[in-house]
Protein backbone atom coordinates (compact mmCIF):
# COMPACT_ATOMS: atom_id res chain seq x y z
CA UNK A 1 0.00 0.00 0.00
CA UNK A 2 1.28 3.44 -0.78
CA UNK A 3 0.62 6.40 1.96
CA UNK A 4 1.33 9.89 1.77
CA UNK A 5 1.63 12.98 -0.36
CA UNK A 6 4.03 13.39 -3.65
CA UNK A 7 4.76 16.85 -5.63
CA UNK A 8 4.20 16.51 -9.37
CA UNK A 9 6.88 18.44 -11.26
CA UNK A 10 6.59 20.82 -14.07
CA UNK A 11 5.53 18.95 -17.62
CA UNK A 12 8.41 18.06 -19.99
CA UNK A 13 6.11 18.37 -22.63
CA UNK A 14 5.89 22.11 -21.86
CA UNK A 15 9.24 23.13 -20.59
CA UNK A 16 10.88 21.96 -23.52
CA UNK A 17 8.81 24.39 -25.47
CA UNK A 18 9.13 27.28 -23.65
CA UNK A 19 12.71 26.95 -23.84
CA UNK A 20 12.18 26.81 -27.49
CA UNK A 21 10.43 29.99 -27.53
CA UNK A 22 13.27 32.02 -26.10
CA UNK A 23 14.86 32.56 -28.97
CA UNK A 24 12.05 34.52 -30.24
CA UNK A 25 13.23 37.04 -27.92
CA UNK A 26 16.62 38.79 -26.67
CA UNK A 27 16.82 39.23 -22.67
CA UNK A 28 16.62 36.82 -19.34
CA UNK A 29 14.02 34.56 -19.29
CA UNK A 30 13.27 32.95 -16.02
CA UNK A 31 11.60 29.56 -15.93
CA UNK A 32 10.45 28.22 -13.14
CA UNK A 33 8.82 24.87 -11.87
CA UNK A 34 11.04 23.19 -14.52
CA UNK A 35 11.39 19.28 -14.04
CA UNK A 36 14.87 18.21 -13.35
CA UNK A 37 15.08 15.66 -16.23
CA UNK A 38 17.68 14.85 -19.13
CA UNK A 39 15.61 16.49 -21.94
CA UNK A 40 15.69 19.80 -20.11
CA UNK A 41 19.66 19.34 -20.00
CA UNK A 42 19.78 18.30 -23.69
CA UNK A 43 17.73 21.19 -24.63
CA UNK A 44 19.97 23.48 -22.71
CA UNK A 45 22.98 22.06 -24.64
CA UNK A 46 21.02 22.44 -27.71
CA UNK A 47 20.26 26.24 -27.43
CA UNK A 48 23.64 26.54 -25.97
CA UNK A 49 25.31 25.29 -29.34
CA UNK A 50 23.10 27.85 -31.06
CA UNK A 51 24.74 30.57 -29.19
CA UNK A 52 22.04 31.49 -25.92
CA UNK A 53 23.41 31.00 -22.40
CA UNK A 54 22.04 28.92 -19.88
CA UNK A 55 22.18 28.60 -16.22
CA UNK A 56 20.35 26.21 -13.43
CA UNK A 57 19.36 28.56 -10.89
CA UNK A 58 18.32 25.52 -8.43
CA UNK A 59 16.81 22.56 -8.93
CA UNK A 60 14.06 23.93 -10.39
CA UNK A 61 14.84 27.03 -11.83
CA UNK A 62 16.05 27.99 -15.35
CA UNK A 63 17.75 30.87 -16.41
CA UNK A 64 18.19 31.36 -20.08
CA UNK A 65 19.89 34.80 -21.75
CA UNK A 66 19.35 35.65 -25.51
CA UNK A 67 21.99 37.98 -26.77
CA UNK A 68 20.72 38.09 -30.17
CA UNK A 69 23.90 36.26 -31.26
CA UNK A 70 22.52 33.21 -32.67
CA UNK A 71 23.25 30.85 -35.21
CA UNK A 72 20.35 28.71 -36.17
CA UNK A 73 22.17 25.45 -37.42
CA UNK A 74 21.50 22.81 -34.99
CA UNK A 75 24.38 19.73 -34.27
CA UNK A 76 23.32 16.38 -34.97
CA UNK A 77 24.28 14.56 -32.06
CA UNK A 78 22.36 16.32 -29.69
CA UNK A 79 19.28 16.60 -32.39
CA UNK A 80 19.32 13.12 -32.69
CA UNK A 81 18.78 13.23 -28.81
CA UNK A 82 15.91 14.61 -28.45
CA UNK A 83 12.31 14.92 -30.27
CA UNK A 84 11.26 18.52 -29.37
CA UNK A 85 14.41 19.68 -31.08
CA UNK A 86 11.79 19.99 -33.74
CA UNK A 87 10.26 22.71 -32.04
CA UNK A 88 13.63 24.84 -33.00
CA UNK A 89 11.93 25.08 -36.39
CA UNK A 90 9.25 27.69 -35.76
CA UNK A 91 11.13 29.95 -34.13
CA UNK A 92 14.47 30.26 -35.83
CA UNK A 93 12.71 30.68 -39.03
CA UNK A 94 10.01 33.47 -37.24
CA UNK A 95 13.29 35.09 -36.27
CA UNK A 96 16.30 34.39 -38.14
CA UNK A 97 14.88 33.59 -41.69
CA UNK A 98 16.59 30.74 -41.57
CA UNK A 99 17.14 27.17 -39.76
CA UNK A 100 19.88 23.92 -40.50
CA UNK A 101 18.80 21.20 -38.09
CA UNK A 102 19.18 17.15 -38.12
CA UNK A 103 16.13 15.13 -38.52
CA UNK A 104 15.13 15.09 -35.24
CA UNK A 105 15.07 11.85 -32.69
CA UNK A 106 13.50 10.99 -29.46
CA UNK A 107 11.52 8.25 -28.44
CA UNK A 108 11.81 5.13 -31.03
CA UNK A 109 7.63 4.10 -31.29
CA UNK A 110 7.32 4.45 -35.02
CA UNK A 111 7.50 6.99 -38.06
CA UNK A 112 7.20 10.34 -36.41
CA UNK A 113 6.58 12.35 -39.93
CA UNK A 114 7.07 16.25 -39.68
CA UNK A 115 4.53 16.79 -43.10
CA UNK A 116 1.92 19.16 -41.14
CA UNK A 117 4.52 21.01 -39.60
CA UNK A 118 6.53 21.80 -43.45
CA UNK A 119 3.09 22.13 -44.75
CA UNK A 120 2.20 25.00 -42.47
CA UNK A 121 5.35 27.02 -41.94
CA UNK A 122 5.43 26.80 -46.40
CA UNK A 123 1.77 28.30 -46.32
CA UNK A 124 3.41 31.01 -44.58
CA UNK A 125 6.23 31.55 -46.99
CA UNK A 126 9.14 29.13 -45.67
CA UNK A 127 10.91 27.56 -48.30
CA UNK A 128 11.99 23.78 -47.52
CA UNK A 129 15.04 21.44 -48.58
CA UNK A 130 14.55 18.27 -46.73
CA UNK A 131 16.84 15.01 -47.49
CA UNK A 132 17.49 12.19 -45.27
CA UNK A 133 20.14 13.82 -43.39
CA UNK A 134 17.94 17.04 -42.19
CA UNK A 135 15.74 20.17 -42.13
CA UNK A 136 16.89 23.11 -44.16
CA UNK A 137 14.55 25.66 -45.09
CA UNK A 138 14.79 29.73 -45.27
CA UNK A 139 11.93 32.54 -45.20
CA UNK A 140 12.74 36.02 -46.32
CA UNK A 141 9.47 36.86 -45.67
CA UNK A 142 7.18 34.76 -43.63
CA UNK A 143 3.51 35.75 -43.51
CA UNK A 144 0.17 34.86 -42.40
CA UNK A 145 -1.56 31.90 -43.40
CA UNK A 146 -4.90 30.26 -43.17
CA UNK A 147 -4.14 26.58 -42.07
CA UNK A 148 -6.15 23.91 -41.42
CA UNK A 149 -3.99 20.76 -40.19
CA UNK A 150 -5.19 17.67 -41.17
CA UNK A 151 -4.45 16.23 -37.89
CA UNK A 152 -4.84 17.80 -34.50
CA UNK A 153 -0.42 18.04 -33.81
CA UNK A 154 0.99 19.05 -31.18
CA UNK A 155 4.72 19.83 -32.81
CA UNK A 156 2.73 21.41 -36.07
CA UNK A 157 0.51 23.42 -33.51
CA UNK A 158 3.59 24.32 -31.46
CA UNK A 159 6.12 25.43 -34.25
CA UNK A 160 3.63 27.10 -36.62
CA UNK A 161 2.40 29.24 -33.55
CA UNK A 162 6.14 30.46 -33.11
CA UNK A 163 6.84 31.35 -36.36
CA UNK A 164 3.60 33.27 -37.00
CA UNK A 165 3.94 35.59 -33.86
CA UNK A 166 6.41 37.50 -35.45
CA UNK A 167 5.51 36.79 -39.42
CA UNK A 168 3.55 39.77 -41.13
CA UNK A 169 -0.11 39.90 -40.64
CA UNK A 170 -2.61 37.63 -39.47
CA UNK A 171 -1.92 33.61 -39.20
CA UNK A 172 -5.07 31.32 -38.40
CA UNK A 173 -4.53 27.47 -37.68
CA UNK A 174 -7.61 25.42 -37.45
CA UNK A 175 -7.75 22.17 -36.14
CA UNK A 176 -5.43 22.64 -33.48
CA UNK A 177 -4.03 20.53 -30.83
CA UNK A 178 -5.41 21.70 -27.70
CA UNK A 179 -2.97 19.98 -24.80
CA UNK A 180 -2.72 22.04 -21.90
CA UNK A 181 0.93 22.34 -22.89
CA UNK A 182 -0.11 24.42 -25.82
CA UNK A 183 -2.26 26.52 -23.74
CA UNK A 184 0.95 27.06 -21.21
CA UNK A 185 3.41 27.95 -24.70
CA UNK A 186 0.40 30.33 -25.60
CA UNK A 187 0.23 31.83 -22.13
CA UNK A 188 4.05 33.02 -22.52
CA UNK A 189 3.93 34.23 -25.86
CA UNK A 190 0.89 36.64 -25.17
CA UNK A 191 3.27 37.42 -21.84
CA UNK A 192 5.95 38.35 -24.27
CA UNK A 193 3.83 40.59 -26.04
CA UNK A 194 2.74 38.05 -29.03
CA UNK A 195 -0.88 38.64 -29.71
CA UNK A 196 -2.65 35.21 -29.87
CA UNK A 197 -6.86 34.44 -29.41
CA UNK A 198 -8.28 31.28 -29.05
CA UNK A 199 -5.76 29.30 -26.09
CA UNK A 200 -7.44 26.08 -25.54
CA UNK A 201 -9.55 26.19 -28.29
CA UNK A 202 -8.65 24.38 -31.69
CA UNK A 203 -8.92 27.93 -33.46
CA UNK A 204 -6.42 30.13 -33.01
CA UNK A 205 -5.51 33.68 -34.63
CA UNK A 206 -1.91 34.64 -34.40
CA UNK A 207 -1.49 38.60 -35.22
CA UNK A 208 2.20 39.12 -36.37
CA UNK A 209 3.90 41.48 -34.08
CA UNK A 210 7.25 43.18 -34.63
CA UNK A 211 10.38 41.53 -33.40
CA UNK A 212 11.03 44.89 -30.95
CA UNK A 213 7.65 43.72 -29.29
CA UNK A 214 8.51 40.84 -27.78
CA UNK A 215 10.45 41.02 -24.57
CA UNK A 216 12.16 37.91 -21.99
CA UNK A 217 9.64 37.24 -19.32
CA UNK A 218 9.57 35.29 -16.16
CA UNK A 219 7.26 32.24 -16.45
CA UNK A 220 6.01 29.14 -14.55
CA UNK A 221 5.70 25.68 -16.20
CA UNK A 222 2.47 24.21 -15.82
CA UNK A 223 2.72 20.75 -13.75
CA UNK A 224 3.05 17.24 -15.74
CA UNK A 225 -0.29 15.57 -16.15
CA UNK A 226 1.79 12.55 -17.72
CA UNK A 227 3.28 12.32 -14.26
CA UNK A 228 0.73 12.94 -12.19
CA UNK A 229 -1.19 9.94 -14.11
CA UNK A 230 2.14 7.90 -12.93
CA UNK A 231 1.42 8.47 -9.94
CA UNK A 232 -2.51 7.63 -9.81
CA UNK A 233 -1.71 4.58 -11.56
CA UNK A 234 1.15 3.44 -8.93
CA UNK A 235 -1.70 3.59 -6.29
CA UNK A 236 -4.27 1.97 -8.61
CA UNK A 237 -1.94 -1.21 -8.76
CA UNK A 238 -0.68 -1.29 -4.81
CA UNK A 239 -3.74 0.29 -3.16
CA UNK A 240 -3.62 2.67 -0.82
CA UNK A 241 -4.04 6.69 -0.30
CA UNK A 242 -2.04 9.28 -1.64
CA UNK A 243 -2.39 13.18 -2.12
CA UNK A 244 -1.22 14.13 -6.13
CA UNK A 245 -0.10 17.87 -5.10
CA UNK A 246 -0.28 19.77 -7.92
CA UNK A 247 -2.25 17.28 -10.35
CA UNK A 248 -5.02 19.10 -11.85
CA UNK A 249 -8.41 17.67 -12.50
CA UNK A 250 -9.20 19.66 -15.00
CA UNK A 251 -6.21 18.65 -17.52
CA UNK A 252 -7.02 15.56 -17.28
CA UNK A 253 -10.68 14.60 -16.86
CA UNK A 254 -11.51 12.03 -19.54
CA UNK A 255 -8.59 9.93 -18.17
CA UNK A 256 -10.09 10.08 -14.30
CA UNK A 257 -13.45 9.34 -15.54
CA UNK A 258 -11.91 6.14 -17.06
CA UNK A 259 -9.73 5.32 -13.50
CA UNK A 260 -13.29 6.14 -11.99
CA UNK A 261 -14.65 3.46 -13.70
CA UNK A 262 -11.58 0.98 -13.07
CA UNK A 263 -12.35 1.86 -9.19
CA UNK A 264 -9.73 4.43 -8.29
CA UNK A 265 -11.80 7.07 -6.04
CA UNK A 266 -10.22 10.37 -6.84
CA UNK A 267 -11.29 13.28 -5.04
CA UNK A 268 -10.12 16.78 -6.24
CA UNK A 269 -8.72 19.64 -3.95
CA UNK A 270 -7.86 23.21 -5.01
CA UNK A 271 -4.14 22.37 -4.86
CA UNK A 272 -4.39 18.37 -6.37
CA UNK A 273 -6.04 15.26 -6.12
CA UNK A 274 -6.76 12.61 -3.19
CA UNK A 275 -6.28 8.81 -4.56
CA UNK A 276 -7.90 6.07 -2.79
CA UNK A 277 -7.79 2.46 -4.10
CA UNK A 278 -8.61 -0.10 -1.95
CA UNK A 279 -10.17 -3.10 -3.90
CA UNK A 280 -8.95 -4.68 -7.26
CA UNK A 281 -9.68 -2.44 -10.40
CA UNK A 282 -12.14 -3.81 -12.91
CA UNK A 283 -11.12 -3.89 -16.28
CA UNK A 284 -12.31 -0.87 -19.18
CA UNK A 285 -11.75 -0.34 -22.87
CA UNK A 286 -10.31 2.92 -24.32
CA UNK A 287 -8.71 4.46 -27.22
CA UNK A 288 -6.40 7.56 -27.53
CA UNK A 289 -6.98 10.43 -28.84
CA UNK A 290 -6.08 14.02 -29.44
CA UNK A 291 -6.72 16.19 -26.17
CA UNK A 292 -9.35 16.44 -24.48
CA UNK A 293 -9.08 12.37 -25.07
CA UNK A 294 -6.67 10.12 -23.38
CA UNK A 295 -2.92 11.09 -24.16
CA UNK A 296 -1.19 8.10 -26.01
CA UNK A 297 1.04 8.76 -23.37
CA UNK A 298 -0.84 7.55 -20.61
CA UNK A 299 -1.65 4.48 -22.90
CA UNK A 300 1.41 2.35 -21.17
CA UNK A 301 -0.17 2.84 -17.85
CA UNK A 302 -3.62 1.75 -18.43
CA UNK A 303 -2.08 -1.01 -20.00
CA UNK A 304 -0.05 -2.35 -17.01
CA UNK A 305 -3.44 -1.27 -14.70
CA UNK A 306 -5.26 -3.65 -17.03
CA UNK A 307 -2.94 -6.44 -17.23
CA UNK A 308 -3.66 -6.96 -13.06
CA UNK A 309 -6.97 -5.75 -13.29
CA UNK A 310 -10.57 -8.12 -12.94
CA UNK A 311 -12.27 -9.33 -16.40
CA UNK A 312 -10.96 -8.15 -20.53
CA UNK A 313 -10.38 -4.94 -21.47
CA UNK A 314 -9.64 -3.72 -25.09
CA UNK A 315 -6.62 -0.41 -25.71
CA UNK A 316 -7.03 1.16 -29.06
CA UNK A 317 -3.78 2.80 -30.10
CA UNK A 318 -5.02 6.16 -32.44
CA UNK A 319 -2.08 8.42 -32.79
CA UNK A 320 1.31 5.73 -33.23
CA UNK A 321 0.55 2.32 -34.55
CA UNK A 322 3.99 1.59 -33.12
CA UNK A 323 3.64 1.97 -29.71
CA UNK A 324 2.80 -1.38 -28.59
CA UNK A 325 6.79 -1.87 -27.93
CA UNK A 326 6.39 -2.46 -23.90
CA UNK A 327 3.98 -5.06 -24.27
CA UNK A 328 6.98 -7.77 -24.97
CA UNK A 329 8.29 -6.40 -21.78
CA UNK A 330 4.38 -6.91 -19.46
CA UNK A 331 4.39 -10.08 -21.01
CA UNK A 332 7.43 -11.18 -19.52
CA UNK A 333 6.17 -10.01 -16.26
CA UNK A 334 3.45 -12.33 -16.71
CA UNK A 335 0.59 -10.29 -18.50
CA UNK A 336 -1.39 -11.53 -20.85
CA UNK A 337 -1.99 -9.38 -23.75
CA UNK A 338 -2.23 -9.79 -27.15
CA UNK A 339 -2.10 -7.22 -29.87
CA UNK A 340 -4.31 -7.07 -32.98
CA UNK A 341 -3.79 -4.32 -35.92
CA UNK A 342 -3.96 -1.24 -33.24
CA UNK A 343 -5.83 -2.63 -30.06
CA UNK A 344 -4.27 -4.59 -27.43
CA UNK A 345 -6.38 -6.95 -25.56
CA UNK A 346 -5.94 -7.41 -22.10
CA UNK A 347 -7.13 -10.16 -19.86
CA UNK A 348 -6.40 -9.46 -16.46
CA UNK A 349 -4.62 -11.81 -14.46
CA UNK A 350 -4.19 -12.18 -10.78
CA UNK A 351 -0.81 -12.03 -9.76
CA UNK A 352 2.33 -10.27 -12.27
CA UNK A 353 5.94 -12.23 -10.88
CA UNK A 354 8.94 -10.10 -11.45
CA UNK A 355 11.84 -10.61 -13.92
CA UNK A 356 14.20 -8.27 -15.87
CA UNK A 357 12.50 -5.90 -18.77
CA UNK A 358 13.71 -3.00 -20.40
CA UNK A 359 12.35 -0.10 -20.90
CA UNK A 360 11.25 1.22 -24.85
CA UNK A 361 11.22 4.29 -23.72
CA UNK A 362 9.77 7.34 -21.51
CA UNK A 363 6.40 6.41 -20.61
CA UNK A 364 6.47 2.93 -21.19
CA UNK A 365 9.32 2.86 -18.92
CA UNK A 366 7.22 4.23 -16.25
CA UNK A 367 4.58 2.29 -16.66
CA UNK A 368 7.18 -0.90 -16.14
CA UNK A 369 7.99 0.41 -12.93
CA UNK A 370 4.40 0.81 -11.81
CA UNK A 371 4.08 -2.87 -13.22
CA UNK A 372 6.93 -3.82 -11.08
CA UNK A 373 5.63 -2.46 -7.70
CA UNK A 374 2.62 -4.95 -8.10
CA UNK A 375 4.99 -7.73 -9.61
CA UNK A 376 5.73 -10.49 -7.07
CA UNK A 377 9.50 -10.96 -6.27
CA UNK A 378 12.00 -8.51 -7.77
CA UNK A 379 11.58 -6.62 -11.11
CA UNK A 380 14.78 -5.14 -12.81
CA UNK A 381 14.06 -2.14 -15.09
CA UNK A 382 16.98 -1.65 -17.69
CA UNK A 383 17.77 1.39 -20.35
CA UNK A 384 16.36 3.53 -17.37
CA UNK A 385 18.16 6.39 -19.30
CA UNK A 386 14.76 6.66 -21.18
CA UNK A 387 12.73 7.29 -17.70
CA UNK A 388 15.47 9.98 -16.82
CA UNK A 389 14.42 12.04 -19.58
CA UNK A 390 11.07 12.96 -19.08
CA UNK A 391 10.63 12.22 -14.88
CA UNK A 392 12.01 14.26 -11.95
CA UNK A 393 13.09 11.72 -8.80
CA UNK A 394 10.38 8.80 -9.91
CA UNK A 395 12.39 6.40 -7.35
CA UNK A 396 12.61 8.93 -4.71
CA UNK A 397 9.13 9.68 -5.16
CA UNK A 398 7.55 6.55 -5.14
CA UNK A 399 10.16 5.19 -2.16
CA UNK A 400 8.58 8.70 -0.23
CA UNK A 401 5.43 6.82 -0.27
CA UNK A 402 6.26 3.31 0.35
CA UNK A 403 7.31 1.85 -2.49
CA UNK A 404 10.42 -0.82 -2.42
CA UNK A 405 12.11 0.59 -5.59
CA UNK A 406 16.00 1.50 -6.03
CA UNK A 407 18.06 2.72 -7.90
CA UNK A 408 21.29 0.58 -8.93
CA UNK A 409 24.16 2.76 -10.02
C1 LIG B 1 3.81 15.30 -28.61
C2 LIG B 1 4.43 14.85 -27.32
C3 LIG B 1 4.31 13.34 -27.13
C4 LIG B 1 2.88 12.90 -27.31
C5 LIG B 1 2.30 13.45 -28.63
C6 LIG B 1 0.83 13.15 -28.82
C7 LIG B 1 6.24 16.42 -26.99
C8 LIG B 1 7.70 16.63 -26.93
N1 LIG B 1 5.84 15.19 -27.31
O1 LIG B 1 4.58 14.73 -29.65
O2 LIG B 1 4.75 13.02 -25.81
O3 LIG B 1 2.84 11.49 -27.34
O4 LIG B 1 2.46 14.88 -28.66
O5 LIG B 1 0.09 13.60 -27.75
O6 LIG B 1 5.44 17.30 -26.72
N2 LIG B 1 1.95 13.61 -37.45
C9 LIG B 1 1.99 13.62 -38.82
N3 LIG B 1 2.66 14.63 -39.44
C10 LIG B 1 3.25 15.64 -38.74
C11 LIG B 1 3.20 15.62 -37.33
C12 LIG B 1 2.53 14.58 -36.70
O7 LIG B 1 1.46 12.74 -39.47
O8 LIG B 1 3.83 16.54 -39.37
C13 LIG B 1 1.25 12.49 -36.75
C14 LIG B 1 2.24 11.65 -35.94
O9 LIG B 1 2.84 10.65 -36.73
C15 LIG B 1 1.34 11.05 -34.90
C16 LIG B 1 0.35 12.15 -34.62
O10 LIG B 1 0.40 13.03 -35.76
O11 LIG B 1 0.64 9.95 -35.43
C17 LIG B 1 0.61 12.93 -33.34
O12 LIG B 1 1.81 13.63 -33.43
P1 LIG B 1 2.03 15.01 -32.70
O13 LIG B 1 0.76 15.46 -32.05
O14 LIG B 1 2.70 15.93 -33.65
O15 LIG B 1 3.04 14.61 -31.54
P2 LIG B 1 4.41 15.27 -31.15
O16 LIG B 1 4.28 16.75 -31.13
O17 LIG B 1 5.50 14.65 -31.93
Amino acid sequence: MLHGEVQVPGAKNSVLKLMAATLLAEGEFRLTNVPDIADVSTMCELLEALGMSTQRLNAHELLLINTGNITPVAPFELVDRIRASINLLGPLLGKYGHVDIAMPGGDNFGSRPIDLHVAGLEAMGAVFDLDRAGVKATATHLHGAEITLKFQSVGATENILMAATLADGVTTIENAAREPEIGDLCDMLNKMGANIVGVGTDKLTITGVSPSTLHAVTHEVINDRVQAATYIAAVAVVGGDVFVRGARAKHMEMLLNRYAEMGVSITPHADGLRVVVTDRLRSIDFATLPYPGIATDYKPLLVGMLSIASGTGIGTENLYPGRFRYVDELQKLGADIRINGHHAVIRGVEQLVGASVNAPDIRAGAALVVAGLVASGETVINDIHHIDRGYDDLVGKLVSLGALVTRRP
